[in-house]
């Protein structure tokens, strides 16, 4: 058996397989399936400093490989999370990481420093996917500027392992990466869902309640990859690749892309037991090709 440990920041991970915010709920809904101490980590749901009711329904829809979303960020708040939600999940051996957004920097610095003060979250990951509420509801992650604020305000709050996950939904995703890093990120995750759209002919009206939504799933891997490619060249960080993740093949090309870790999102919602299957044939093709490490295919892509 090949070693399957990787480092992300601060965090030792077990293997590069992680699970994706808002797809794996807080791991506990998939104890059933899996040991969730065989994964390198959980991304848990979003979490915002106010409760949220998140978008009317419908909020998902199928499409060509893949799916729509605008649930909207649904949870409890972050006072919810420590009193109600942290006590069952801190003692899963395993990296424990939320997932943080907010609709002004403040709101996502006083999200990460209460979580900062969790013994048994190593890590939190920020979706600057978020409108910008101050700035007429354009998405942080779309300029370098709006992303770096985010990133600087939550930095001085927030003393532990830092990832930062890009919104695809730009023209130049590397000067954002870019101005990320410089901000203060230890990592980048990538990436978030793709703005789409899907319309009911009979009805005439957008299948979504409020007209569009995140496009994940398989449709979205061409261009996850091409930008963990892009991203894993232009910084020094560990990177941490998703989009459209169905099996290890499809891990293996973003390790080879550079991605230090990966994460599934939309394949849960397939085979709740995917991960650890994938786990299991990142280690067979490194077997197979004769690696004693998945150090060693990290960003081992040739010309
Ligand atoms: C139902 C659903 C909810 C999601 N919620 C979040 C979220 O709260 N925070 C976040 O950063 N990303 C969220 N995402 C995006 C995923 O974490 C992931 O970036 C995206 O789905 C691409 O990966 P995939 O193709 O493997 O699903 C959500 C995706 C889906 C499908």
């Amino acid at each position: 058996m090949a070693d399957l440990r990787v480092k992300i920041g601060g965090l030792d991970l077990k293997n590069p397989v992680m699970t994706a915010s808002g797809t794996f709920g807080y791991g506990l809904e998939f104890a059933d399936f899996i040991n969730l101490e065989d994964l390198g980590g959980i991304i848990v749901k979003g979490t915002t400093l106010n409760p949220r009711e998140g978008n009317p329904y419908p909020r998902m829809a199928e499409t060509a490989s893949g799916m729509l979303n605008c649930v909207g960020l649904q949870n409890k708040g972050v006072d919810y999370f420590c009193k109600n939600i942290y006590p069952q999940i801190k003692d899963i051996n395993t990296n424990m990481i939320v997932n943080v957004s907010g609709s002004c920097p403040e709101d996502y610095a006083e999200c990460a420093a209460r979580i900062d003060e969790l013994e048994h979250i190593p890590a939190i990951e920020l979706n600057i996917s978020c409108p910008n509420v101050k700035q007429g509801g354009m998405a942080f992650g779309v300029t370098p500027e709006g992303a770096a604020s985010v990133v600087k305000a939550v930095r001085e709050a927030y003393h532990k392992t830092l990832i930062v996950k890009l919104s695809p939904n730009v023209t130049d995703i590397v000067s954002i990466a870019k101005s990320v890093v410089d901000a203060g990120a230890d990592s980048l995750s990538l990436i978030n869902t793709l703005m789409g759209m899907a319309i009911d002919i009979e009805k005439q009206r957008p299948v979504l309640s409020i007209a569009t939504g995140g496009l994940s799933g398989p449709a979205v891997k061409p261009v996850a990859l091409r930008m963990v490619w892009q991203v894993a060249k232009a910084v020094n960080v560990p990177i941490i690749g998703l989009g459209g993740i169905m099996n290890a093949t499809d891990a293996i090309e973003f390790l080879l892309a550079g991605a230090t870790a990966i994460q599934i999102g939309t394949a849960n919602f397939i085979d709740p037991t995917i991960t650890v299957k994938v786990a299991q044939g990142i280690n067979e093709y490194l077997d197979k090709h004769g690696y004693s490490s998945v150090n060693e295919i990290i960003g081992a892509l040739k010309d």
